[in-house]
């Protein structure tokens, strides 16, 4: 007789997916901007790539991305949709869950309604190889819900003195709560130099104040190739492939650790494989 296993007895399907939460302290640093377009870069380049709107405040990444979701997060929470019932492809396969705008706190939901969630994120872990969480700004609950569950952080700065105040808070936060996990810094709006002294200035705080280090993934320029892909409806990285802004995005993505795209038309695996078998 076939025995039926406990759920609890049931092992996990390994989960593999990098999880990043793009987050900032003060808000209009560009953080949706450069989640969508970082994640349609990546999702061109073959991987399967969810993008999650986790701005409660104010979701607003399918606009970006020129989508129209039926529904959202907000449906999922409340138990009338499942997380495939949700997700919408935008461009170049990337993959988006329209987030929920308004729910005022994580902290609130009834219980069914947080184990609804829990469970419709896991599948999201299944079935992706990258999970990009655009958060809202600054230190509230809402926000860290998101930032602290993810296996890395990156945050949006500018150099602008408040952003930096604000970043400075956000990283000692996540520092108190979470102190092994890996903080990145990416210095939109920026020129190179200015961006490594903005990295210099909050990695000495951070190690000095709150001993952890900082990596640093480089600065995006103030390009109006975003802003007129913006009112276009299009990511700039597909738009505008050759401007400033896309280059650096290329850039931030390769020390994220993402190889670039084999260039069409160089051989992969299988060519090889068939030149050597034929030749025999
Ligand atoms: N590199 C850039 N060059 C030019 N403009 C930019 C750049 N990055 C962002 N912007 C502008 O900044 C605005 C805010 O960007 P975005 O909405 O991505 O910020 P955000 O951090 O997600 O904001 P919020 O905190 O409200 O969620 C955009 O409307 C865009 O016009
Ligand atoms: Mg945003």
């Amino acid at each position: 007789m076939v025995q039926a296993v406990p759920v609890e007895g049931r092992r996990q399907a390994p989960v593999l997916c990098r999880s990043l939460a793009v987050t900032s302290g003060k808000g209009g640093v560009g953080k949706t901007n450069l989640t969508a377009n970082l994640g349609v870069l990546l999702a061109g380049s073959g991987r399967r790539v969810i993008a999650l709107d986790a701005d409660l405040g104010l979701a607003n990444m399918d606009v970006l991305l020129n989508i129209r979701p039926l529904y959202t997060l907000q449906h999922v929470i409340q138990g009338e949709k499942a997380i495939q019932d949700i997700l919408l492809t935008g461009p170049a396969g990337l993959r988006v869950v329209p987030g929920a705008s308004g729910i005022l706190s994580l902290a609130n939901l009834e219980e069914a309604q947080r184990e609804a969630l829990l469970r419709e994120m896991h599948s999201l872990e299944l079935m992706s190889d990258l999970l990009l969480l655009d958060t809202g700004a600054g230190i509230a609950d809402n926000v860290l819900s998101f930032v602290l569950i993810a296996d890395e952080v990156v945050l949006v700065t500018t150099p602008d003195p408040t952003a930096m105040t604000d970043a400075y808070a956000m990283m000692k936060v996540i520092s108190q709560r979470r102190p092994e996990m890996p903080l990145r810094l990416a210095v939109n709006m920026s020129a190179p130099q200015e961006g490594m002294a903005v990295f210099q200035r909050l990695g000495q705080v951070a190690k000095q104040y709150l001993g952890v280090s900082v990596d640093y993934l480089g600065a995006i320029p103030n390009d109006p190739a975003v802003s007129s892909s913006i009112r276009a409806r299009r990511p700039f990285v597909e738009a505008a492939p050759d401007s400033p802004a896309s280059r650096s995005l290329r850039e931030v993505a390769r020390r994220l650790g993402f190889a670039p795209p084999a260039p069409a038309g160089r051989p992969t695996l299988i060519s090889r494989m068939r030149d050597i078998l034929m030749k025999k």
